[in-house]
């Protein structure tokens, strides 16, 4: 609406930069006012996405059925071009912004936007998406503990978050957890063994440990799926929260149950503060390109949203940091963090 409201042409390309690819223009469509109505309260994208469609390493299938990957950035240039297009926003996580960064250098008018449910881009407080994820990782964590208080069990809930633990952190303290996993601090089997079994002396006979999907114990990988699937820049997390539920069900001999809560945390209803901060980085963008600010990214830095440079923004992934007070807040309620 930003872009509309200054007479702006809007275009939006489906499927990530395969839309620039498509035949004839058929991946792209008219971003006019009909199409962005009445979509602020629902979850997802009109546009769709992709996680295996980096131009610099585009997948093609060969007649063998393997996979060789092509560098058609010089490809999204052209359709530029072609479709007389005069600015881009990138909207995702670090993978997409490192490829609108790439772009960038390479000479397109790019601008930024950070959205994914695992806040560990730079520069920005938050990314969109998270906030909602954390309520809906809390509201499991909630939920679980009625069969946890009841049963007297152990029940393990792996939520996402990539190498990051923001979701973990966040949901894992809102919920009251009693255990929470990170990837920034390699847990102990040992230490969680301890603090179950310390629970039930003092006639806690049940417990809640929110683990990370890439929390992985000291001296240990981080466990992956098979499946990861063609043209995917990254091993897929997950088996976690199943290979803990073994092991403390065996230490502790007590019932373990386990939940990987996968992609509901990235759908549905958007949190209002999700909304209103897509809405504030949406404008900034459109503010962004109007002053030719080409090569940032639109960022959170409470209370304002600001402009930096995307090279800033993607240098490192955003950690938990460990000396904060989130990490803090745990340690000083008794929450065990497998350290
Ligand atoms: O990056 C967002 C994220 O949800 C991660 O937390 C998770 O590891 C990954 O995407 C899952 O991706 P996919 O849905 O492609 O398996």
């Amino acid at each position: 609406m930003a872009a509309l409201s200054r007479g702006w042409e809007v275009v939006g390309i489906k499927k990530g930069y395969g839309g620039l690819f498509a035949p004839d223009g058929s991946g792209l469509i008219d971003m006019d006012r009909d199409a962005v109505r009445g979509i602020t309260h629902t979850g997802g994208t009109i546009l769709g996405t992709s996680n295996r469609g980096n131009p610099f390493s585009w997948p093609v299938e060969n007649d063998d059925g393997s996979w060789t990957e092509l560098d058609r950035s010089a490809d999204v240039t052209s359709a530029f071009d072609t479709a007389g297009i005069d600015a881009l926003i990138a909207i995702g996580g670090d993978g997409s912004l490192s490829i609108a960064h790439e772009l960038s250098m390479r000479g397109l008018p790019v601008v930024g936007v950070p959205k994914t449910i695992d806040n560990d881009v730079g520069s920005t407080f938050f990314t969109f998406g998270f906030v909602t994820a954390c309520y809906i990782a809390t509201d499991a964590i909630d939920r679980l503990h009625s069969t946890a208080e009841s049963h007297d069990r152990v029940m393990i809930i792996e939520v996402m978050g990539r190498d990051a633990g923001w979701i973990a952190m966040h949901s894992g303290v809102a919920g009251s957890a009693d255990v929470i996993l990170i990837p920034e601090i390699p847990f102990g089997l040992d230490s969680v063994v301890e603090k179950i079994c310390d629970r039930e002396r003092h006639g806690r006979h049940f417990s809640i440990v929110v683990v990370a999907e890439g929390a992985a114990p000291a001296g240990e990988g981080q466990r992956t799926l098979e499946d990861a699937g063609a043209g995917r820049e990254e091993a897929r997390l997950g088996g976690v929260a199943e290979w803990l539920a073994d092991r403390l069900e065996a230490e502790t001999g007590k019932e373990c149950r386990h939940l990987v809560l996968g992609h509901l945390q990235r759908g549905g209803v958007p949190a209002a503060y999700d909304r209103l901060l897509a809405l504030r980085f949406g404008a900034a963008a459109v503010r962004s390109i109007e002053m030719r600010a080409f090569g940032t990214m639109v960022a959170l830095q409470p209370p304002r949203v600001v402009a930096v440079p995307l090279a800033e923004a993607i240098r490192q992934r955003k950690l938990v940091p460990l000396d904060g007070d989130l990490v803090q807040t745990a340690r000083d309620r008794g929450i065990s963090l497998g350290d």
